[in-house]
């Protein structure tokens, strides 16, 4: 990364000692003091759980402003991106630093359907899982064998990024779409070259042999624009699964694998799917919304509200915005009435103008509408989460290959603060009471 210190530096004395510690900053005025030769100088580790007060890295990919509300993928406003581009495009900028012109997003395209299918003896791993598996777990061990299927892709991933991103790409949906037939006793149904990314998806996901799937544009347009907003988001506990696992010169392959595991979560990704099982107790509950107000605040309660709240974030997440309008079209578009929908904009409505959680900066996130438009596109809950992972793939990819390609990038090894037992004598088994 280039020189990104400034003139200014941070003063620190330590045991009668004074330490002059330099400022970086990034082009939005992103100010960290850095501390990367702290333990030399002075003996001392900082000491930040959950990293909330630590930057791990430069990064070129993403620009999140959590006052604000802003975010950017390489310097594109997510609201332009959102509604003026096709997923695959925003794919091909986050792993490019640019927008595809017609012929590179035509190339990209034609990787991204030669390489739609997975091979066959990976097909066969299907019928061993339980039919009760979890989709994410199915996701992430399925891309784990990708390393077995073409180790050529884990030789050098970064010599052809546009094949390794493609093949990627394409197969993790083929892989969800497939893991979702299984789960329903349904006839695979392959891809097909005739259809874009996200109609193919959706074919993949609905067609059957007795009922054709009618891709409509209206739901494809809605499926690009959630992936796209789904697509990368800085340093969060997934990326950085990517990147912890990445430093340590493992394959693409298990370093996404390791993104899928951190995302399935539901503190991170699998809230989107915690916030409908949340909507739907309030429902089951006869609208009780008290209950768990009263709930969320009981600090003897671990009971959270899914969909509120985010690390970085002190105001609407931009993203969230985003989906809650297109809910409202897309619903009206498929003329479906979800009860859920209102029960969230009455909750959004109280948590508003309740100061206990505006005091704490919490408002709906990304996962808090998103549920509720994979319901009207007929994909079920325990899908949402692998959702999340197709659209957050290209971002993921684009981390790696920036950690992979920085050279100041060490492996993840941070330390610790020592409270176990002191220094004790071996005691052999006899003696032991
Ligand atoms: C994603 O990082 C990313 O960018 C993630 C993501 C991405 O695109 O990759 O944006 C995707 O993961 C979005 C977040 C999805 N998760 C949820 O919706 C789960 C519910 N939200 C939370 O659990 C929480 O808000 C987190 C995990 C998202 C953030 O937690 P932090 O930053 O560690 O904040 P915290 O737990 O220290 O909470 C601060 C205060 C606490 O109260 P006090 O101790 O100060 O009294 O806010 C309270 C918390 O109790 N709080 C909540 C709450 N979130 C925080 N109280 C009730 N409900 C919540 N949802």
């Amino acid at each position: 990364m280039s020189d990104i210190s400034l003139e200014q530096t941070a003063t620190l004395t330590i045991d009668g000692v004074t330490h002059n510690l330099p400022i970086v900053e990034g082009i939005e005025g992103d100010r960290a003091i850095d501390v990367r030769d702290l333990l030399r100088q002075t003996g001392y580790t900082v000491f930040d759980t959950g990293y909330k007060n630590s930057a791990s890295c430069c990064s070129t990919i993403t620009y999140l402003d959590g006052a604000k509300g802003v975010l950017r993928y390489r310097g594109y406003a997510i609201e332009d991106l959102a509604s003026k581009c096709l997923f695959i495009e925003v794919a091909y900028l986050l792993l490019h630093n640019k927008l595809p012109n017609r012929v590179e997003l035509e190339n990209f395209r034609t990787l991204l359907e030669s390489h739609a299918l997975i091979h066959e003896d990976m097909v066969h791993f299907f019928d061993k899982f339980p039919p009760n598996a979890s989709p994410m777990s199915i996701l992430s061990v399925m891309v784990n064998s990708l390393h077995n299927f073409y180790p050529e892709m884990s030789a050098d991933p970064l010599e052809n990024i546009d094949m390794t991103a493609s093949r990627l790409i394409s197969k993790i949906r083929t892989i969800a779409a497939f893991s979702y037939k299984k789960s329903i006793g349904q006839p695979l149904v392959y891809p097909r070259n005739d259809l874009s990314y996200c109609g193919n998806f959706l074919n993949m996901m609905f067609h059957t042999p007795v009922r054709p799937y009618l891709v409509q544009p209206e739901v494809v347009a809605a499926l690009n624009k959630l992936l796209i907003l789904h697509a990368d988001h800085e340093q969060n506990c997934s990326t950085s699964a990517v990147r912890l696992v990445g430093s340590a010169g493992g394959n693409l392959y298990s370093s996404i694998s390791a993104g899928i595991n951190a995302l399935w979560g539901p503190l991170h990704g699998g809230a989107n799917e915690a916030v409908i099982l949340m909507l739907e107790a309030i429902h089951k509950d006869n609208n009780d919304y008290k209950k768990y107000i009263a709930k969320a605040k009981d600090k003897n309660d671990p009971f959270r509200l899914s969909g509120f709240g985010h690390r970085v974030y002190r105001t609407y997440d931009p993203r969230g915005t985003i989906i809650k309008d297109a809910c409202d079209e897309l619903l009206g578009i498929l003329n479906v009435k979800d009860p859920l929908l209102a029960i969230a904009l009455n909750l959004e409505e109280i948590v508003l103008n309740d100061p206990w959680f505006v005091s704490r900066n919490l408002y709906p996130n990304i996962d808090f509408y998103s549920g509720i438009i994979y319901r009207a596109l007929g994909i079920p809950t325990n899908m949402f989460t692998v959702m999340f992972a197709l659209g957050r793939l290209p971002g993921w990819i684009a981390q790696w290959k920036e950690m992979r390609e920085d050279p100041e990038t060490k492996i993840y090894r941070p330390r610790q603060i020592y409270i176990g037992s002191p220094a004790r004598k071996f005691m052999p088994l006899a003696e032991r009471s």
